[in-house]
């Protein structure tokens, strides 16, 4: 199968929170044009089972094949933990996860080889971070912890309310208590709380958020399988937006945090995928 460099990348997650990693691949790689798609009438991802996460994961990558796209960015933790290693042997384009990019750089980065993994439940309970990270230095200590509160409060917007800031302290208390140096946010809402984390966990502790690394390691990929652009500039309308649910809704939240004006979110019917 021949796969046209210039086609766009499909990105997608359950909600709003792959946005951060979207925002990433727009800052950094510019002559990359997106396809994105937000879950948004199954969200949350993080409360359900592999199975169901895998079921709706091959649904959005039918999806994004029929655009076509040339490569796909799974941008939800819970997904990249229960889906990327099936759904990659499935497909014939490449397809990356969150996971490891972000956990190469907190093994880089810790001191005391005490590191902290916030997600969703189905993420920490994976523990799919651990093993990654043991298998780069065993003798790492790896402490997870999982706050489903976390992603509802992005949804509303509350990114700095004093709620949001009492919901962390009690989240994140154990892990200041196991005197961590380094911490993953495990999950792609989380990056957009990272003041209210940051202030919680104080500024000895190093955020890791893994939607720049995941970037990066998207330009090498692309690279290295000779998909990069030949485009200067994306030609066209190189933004795409597509959710299962409440477009508008979607649309706003996307033009208060991207660097792009998004005009227009289109609703389709996943299930028939
Ligand atoms: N974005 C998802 C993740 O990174 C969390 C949201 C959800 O639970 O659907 O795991």
């Amino acid at each position: 199968m021949t796969v046209d460099r210039n086609a766009p990348v499909g990105v997608f997650d359950s909600g709003v929170g792959g946005l951060t990693v979207a925002r990433e691949i727009m800052r950094n790689l510019p002559s990359e044009k997106i396809i994105y798609f937000g879950d948004t009438a199954r969200l949350p991802y993080g409360s359900k089972s592999p199975e169901t996460i895998l079921r709706y994961s091959r649904q959005i990558i039918r999806f994004l094949r029929e655009q076509p796209v040339k490569a796909i960015v799974i941008a939800c933790n819970t997904a990249s933990a229960f889906a990327l290693d099936t759904v990659r042997g499935e497909t014939d384009i490449p397809v990356i996860g969150v996971i490891e990019a972000g956990a190469l750089v907190a093994a880089q980065k810790t001191r005391t080889k005490r590191i902290g993994v916030i997600g969703t439940e189905g993420t920490v309970s994976s523990r799919i971070h651990e093993r990654f990270l043991k298998s780069i230095d065993p003798s790492l200590s790896i402490f997870g912890k999982a706050c489903p509160l976390f992603v509802p409060l992005v949804e509303e917007g509350w990114l700095k309310d004093p709620v949001t800031y009492e919901v962390a302290s009690r989240y994140l208390a154990d892990l200041k208590e196991q005197k961590i140096d380094t911490l993953i946010l495990g999950c792609t809402h989380y990056p957009l709380l990272r003041s209210v984390i940051r202030e919680v966990m104080g500024d000895s502790v190093e955020l890791v958020n893994p939607a720049y690394e995941t970037a990066l390691e998207l330009a090498a990929l692309l690279e290295k399988k000779g998909l990069t652009s030949s485009e200067e500039v994306p030609e066209g309308f190189p933004y795409r937006f597509f959710v299962s649910d409440l477009a508008e809704k979607f649309t706003d939240f996307a033009n208060s945090i991207l660097p792009y004006d998004v005009t227009m979110t289109r609703k389709i019917d996943i299930e028939n995928y």
